[in-house]
């Protein structure tokens, strides 16, 4: 994984997370199990009246105190910055308000801020109800109005032909409803922590049949009761068999995991113990729980609610492997079920050795459910690189599509489309289109692929027909960002997706043709109606390195161009990653045009939407190519774009771009072309940080392929350490305690260097966040400290 991540929404616990390319080892060993070895979890126990049946049988309760992430606010006191904890408030449902309430009431239009972009509703995961695909539902995460302080994500409903909008569940902070299954016309299987235990549990809604109707909240019905959490979900479509996942030590149940976990709690000692890597995996310490999967058959019973019918089998036991992958693996990717929904497949990090670190070989595995004890099989053994993604056609169990790389320990190769028909000999689609997918979705006739997949910095949706024969491609949509597709259960040419762009939150989408796509939603219409934004997202290109051609994005200040304006020249991270046509609720280009900037952001080489050649180039090349791109581009910019003042410019960046503003800072002929840097996460030195990062596939090969030890030049010859003595400007840093990616020293360093040399700068430091600011209070004081450094050196 990199730097910095692409973001694909994926509402796992409280945030949300980019979601990556994970990509891990699966060393050739066969899971040998039976069924006799299999662990036997507890029976889950229904603590719904409703649901009390005779098979099950009751745990013991685990009293755990659940805090949300966002509602907890830790102290940071910097200098300046001092942000109070607060005793966590109880929220409860009676102080709901939605953000157009809010907005519609008490707030006169104004320019747009973070603590705006932070109050938006987050639309993910559109699904058609089955029965006749005139409504959906989709997830609604929602912040607490004004303060920011706590969230939840409800199921809504929205009927297509009426425009008729249904909260389902109920709105109450702290609670998450995610990853839900439409398992016939009117049963919803999903994940929820609405659990007495504030645990992740299983749970059922049962719509009435005219869901228009319906006046209150639904009662959703808890069908587990685990005493950890289940963090993936998965149902097939016969709704008899189901997959779940929880974090258990490699050789214990679920029950045992929290055993132990109470007796190491009790033994007052805290010290972790390593044999191999990883120690560390982007924001948590490896300390032995895995994500395994649990399939089990269940059952309809005949008050209309399902329970387990089978004692559910740890199909990873005993292994010391995640499925999914961590850190953001998630089922609706990794895990499928075939057509008869009795063979599951998934992707796995099998991570026995210290190898996990260095390569990038995910593999996929497949398991027949319908014999006991059969074992599972690894289908991708023979491509050393990453295979993951595993797909089932849904009328053939003999087919599964897949995503896969070609070359080994390389994070950020294209990915292709693999069909596996049961022989070891794959067909790969559209071998020599110049595209990496990003995901893929079957058509219902299992003959057809919808692919999306990065172009020019937008995120598209290609359909691909006919995939056994002549295979037709077709563009879908062209701009913006598109994702989540989800198609109408009868007519394959519909679909439902998520879009976005720079101008434009994420709205539920509708694709009827590609002269009918329209916004479904219009939940963020009054906070959007009451704040003012750019209306104006531009792409340019210019000669850039090499005279390759190089492209950029320009955002005005929000108003307008008649006054000259400070530049805000934004380094994406990754680095094989692009400023896309999308909206972010971290780099947002809105919170700083709005604010008088002018934004700049460049896709150098390296860049991932431009063609594989083009993200190659960065290769043996972080301090090169990219650098002379940004130089480049800072000419067109201050030429083309005359309101720019070029007195006036700070450089920001995170990750990669935190390690180019360190990079350029070293370079005098380009650090005093700006009068401040910002650098978030960003590494000062290479080579150290090569010993101490996690993932050091992505370190090495980014570097030609070589350890630190087998070719130090290639860690020397970029590396910003090697630059101090240079350095003038001053510079604020930033730095996530958590951040396992680029450890904290780096940036502790980073300071240190700039006070030892008396250059004015501040550390902003923030003890709970990982590589990303997640926090909304973090996220607005961020912005307040940023813009607040840019105004003290560019007024
Ligand atoms: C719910 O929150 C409101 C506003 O904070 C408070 O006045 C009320 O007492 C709370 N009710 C319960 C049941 O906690
Ligand atoms: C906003 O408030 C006005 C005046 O109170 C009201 O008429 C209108 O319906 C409200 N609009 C929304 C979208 O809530
Ligand atoms: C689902 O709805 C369709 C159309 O009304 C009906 O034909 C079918 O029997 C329903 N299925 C179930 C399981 O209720
Ligand atoms: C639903 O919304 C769409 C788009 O805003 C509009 O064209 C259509 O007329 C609306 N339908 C109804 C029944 O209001
Ligand atoms: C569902 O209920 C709404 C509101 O009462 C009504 O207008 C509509 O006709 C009903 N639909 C069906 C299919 O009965
Ligand atoms: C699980 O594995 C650990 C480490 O290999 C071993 O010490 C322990 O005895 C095993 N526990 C069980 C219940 O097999
Ligand atoms: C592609 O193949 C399908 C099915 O074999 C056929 O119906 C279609 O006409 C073909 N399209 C083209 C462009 O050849
Ligand atoms: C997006 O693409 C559609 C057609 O695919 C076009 O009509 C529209 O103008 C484009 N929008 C932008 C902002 O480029
Ligand atoms: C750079 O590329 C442009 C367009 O491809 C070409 O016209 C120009 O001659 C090239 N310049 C150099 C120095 O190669
Ligand atoms: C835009 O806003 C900024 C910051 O408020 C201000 O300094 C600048 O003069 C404004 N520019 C114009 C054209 O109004
Ligand atoms: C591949 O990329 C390099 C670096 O950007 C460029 O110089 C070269 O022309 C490209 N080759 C092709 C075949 O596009
Ligand atoms: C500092 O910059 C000057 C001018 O570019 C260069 O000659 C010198 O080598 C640089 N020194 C270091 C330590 O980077």
């Amino acid at each position: 994984m990199r730097f910095e991540l692409k973001k694909v929404f994926l509402f796992a616990g409280f945030f949300l997370l980019g979601a990556i390319i994970v990509l891990i080892p699966c060393v050739v060993v066969i899971a040998r199990r039976s069924s006799n070895e299999c662990p036997a979890p507890t029976t889950p126990s229904v603590t719904t009246s409703a649901m009390t049946t005779s098979s099950m049988t009751t745990l013991p309760l685990i009293t755990s105190s659940v805090t949300t992430p966002s509602m907890t606010t830790p102290s940071v006191t910097t200098s300046l910055v001092t942000t109070t904890t607060s005793s966590n408030p109880t929220w409860n449902a009676s102080d709901y308000q939605s953000n157009s309430d809010y907005y519609n009431s008490s707030v006169n239009p104004r320019n747009f801020d973070q603590s705006d972009n932070l109050r938006l509703d987050r639309l993910s995961s559109p699904q058609f109800r089955p029965i006749n695909g005139k409504s959906i539902i989709y997830l609604r995460r929602q912040y607490h109005m004004p303060d920011l302080r706590g969230s939840t994500t409800t199921l809504h409903w929205l009927d297509i032909e009426t425009n008729k909008t249904i909260q389902l569940t109920r709105p109450i902070w702290g609670k998450h409803d995610q990853q839900f299954f439409w398992i016939d016309n009117n049963t919803i299987l999903f994940l929820s922590n609405r659990a007495s235990t504030g645990l992740n549990q299983i749970f059922q809604l049962t719509l009435p049949e005219n869901v228009s109707q319906t006046i209150d909240f639904i009662d959703p019905i808890q069908i587990t009761n685990y005493p950890l959490d289940i963090d993936n979900l998965l149902v097939n479509r016969q709704a008899t068999r189901l997959a779940f996942s929880c974090q258990v030590y490699a050789n214990l149940t679920i029950q045992q995991t929290v055993d132990r976990q109470l007796t190491e709690q009790a033994s007052g000692r805290s010290i972790y113990q390593f044999d191999k890597l990883f120690v560390r995996h982007w924001d948590e310490y490896m300390t032995g729980r895995r994500h395994h999967p649990f399939l089990v058959q269940i059952t309809r019973q005949t008050n209309g609610i399902f329970n387990f019918s089978s004692e559910p089998i740890d199909i990873l036991f005993p292994l010391d492997s995640d499925s999914p992958t961590r850190p953001f693996g998630d089922a609706k990717a990794q895990w499928s079920f075939s057509a008869s929904g009795n063979s599951f497949a998934y992707t796995r990090q099998y991570d026995e050795t210290s190898e996990v670190a260095w390569t990038t070989n995910l593999d996929i595995w497949t398991i027949d459910l319908t014999t006991p004890g059969q074992s599972s099989v690894c289908i991708t053994k023979e491509n050393l690189a990453t295979d993951t993604d595993p797909s089932y056609s849904p009328t053939d169990n003999n087919i599964l599509v897949y995503r896969s790389h070609s070359i080994p320990r390389y994070e950020s190769d294209q990915f292709k489309v693999k069909v596996y028909n049961g022989s070891n000999t794959k067909i790969t689609l559209l071998d020599n289109w110049d595209r990496s997918i990003q995901a893929l979705t079957w058509s219902r006739d299992g003959q057809s692929l919808y692919l999306e997949t990065g172009e020019e910095a937008e995120n598209v949706i290609y359909y691909i027909s006919n995939i056994f024969t002549n295979q037709t491609i077709v563009p879908l949509t062209r701009n913006g960002t598109s994702h989540n597709i989800n198609l109408h259960p009868i007519d394959d040419q519909i679909f439902v997706f998520t879009y976005e762009s720079i101008l434009e939150p994420a709205n539920i989408y509708l694709y009827s043709s590609s002269d009918s796509i329209r916004p479904l939603t219009i939940h963020n219409k009054v906070l959007l109606s009451k704040v003012k934004m750019s209306t104006v997202a531009e792409k340019f290109s210019f000669a850039g390195a090499k005279n390759d051609t190089v492209w950029g994005w320009h955002i005005p200040p929000q108003n307008g161009t008649n006054n000259s304006a400070p530049l805000a020249f934004l380094i994406h991270g990754g680095p094989q990653s692009s400023w896309y046509n999308a909206w972010s609720y971290r780099w947002n280009f809105q919170s700083f045009s709005s604010q008088g900037y002018a934004v700049i952001a460049i896709n150098f080489h390296g860049s991932d939407s431009y063609g594989q050649n083009f993200t190659d180039s960065i290769n043996s090349n972080y301090g090169s190519l990219p650098y002379e791109d940004l130089q480049l581009g800072l000419d067109y910019a201050l030429t083309n774009y005359p309101y720019i003042d070029s007195q006036r410019a700070t450089a920001l960046g995170a990750s990669y771009g935190g390690y180019m503003v360190n990079w350029i800072a070293g370079h005098p002929e380009m650090s005093l072309r700006f009068k401040t840097f910002v650098t978030h996460n960003g590494a000062l030195d290479t080579r150290s940080k090569s010993y101490s990062s996690d993932e050091l596939w992505f370190t090495e090969y980014d570097a030609g392929n070589f350890t630190p030890w087998d070719n130090p030049d290639a860690f020397e010859i970029y590396n910003p350490v090697n630059h101090v003595a240079n350095w003038t400007q001053p510079m604020l840093i930033i730095v996530g305690a958590r951040d396992y990616r680029i450890p904290e020293t780096q940036g502790i360093g980073t300071f240190t260097a700039l006070q030892r040399r008396g250059i004015p700068s501040r550390l902003l430091y923030f003890p709970t966040e990982n590589h990303w600011i997640l926090n909304p209070l973090h996220s607005v004081a961020w912005y307040e400290e940023v813009l607040g450094w840019m105004r003290k050196y560019t007024s």
